[in-house]
């Protein structure tokens, strides 16, 4: 009895913090959003220059099923980010799974959110 409570908190646990991982960190994606450096950026311009508040960010960005920019079509939110990285930040593209890239998807989810309320 003892022994299986501990087991189901243990699960239930690591559960939690895997979705918290899978998530991002709005906190961090702030930070990053807001970065001169982030993605290796050298245009001294951070996603918050053009992006302060969610501006220019669609109210449904994160449920759509096609993105296109400037007439190209993109897989997911991920690849426009790339996208900005390196035209706007005259950065490199970052990895679309890496904790940096869910972070600033967490942090802009709460932007577009905030923009539709
Ligand atoms: C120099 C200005 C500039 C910078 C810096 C910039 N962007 Fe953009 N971004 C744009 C423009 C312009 C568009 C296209 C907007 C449109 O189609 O209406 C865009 C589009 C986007 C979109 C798609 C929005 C939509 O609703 O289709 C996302 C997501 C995005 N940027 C994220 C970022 C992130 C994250 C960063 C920082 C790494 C960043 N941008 C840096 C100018 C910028």
């Amino acid at each position: 009895m003892n022994k299986l409570f501990v087991v189901m908190v243990g699960v239930a646990l690591a559960v939690s913090g895997f979705s918290v991982a899978q998530a991002g960190n709005a906190e961090n994606g702030k930070t990053l959003f807001e970065s001169p450096t982030f993605g290796g950026g050298t245009s001294g311009k951070t996603c918050a220059s053009c992006h302060a508040g969610g501006e220019k960010l669609s109210a449904d960005l994160f449920e759509r099923e096609k993105h296109s920019v400037m007439g190209k079509e993109m897989g997911s939110v991920a690849d426009i980010v790339n996208v900005c990285i390196e035209m706007a930040m005259k950065g490199k593209a970052i990895a679309t799974d890496s904790d940096e890239m869910k972070d600033v998807l967490a942090y802009m989810e709460g932007l577009v959110k905030e923009k539709k309320e």
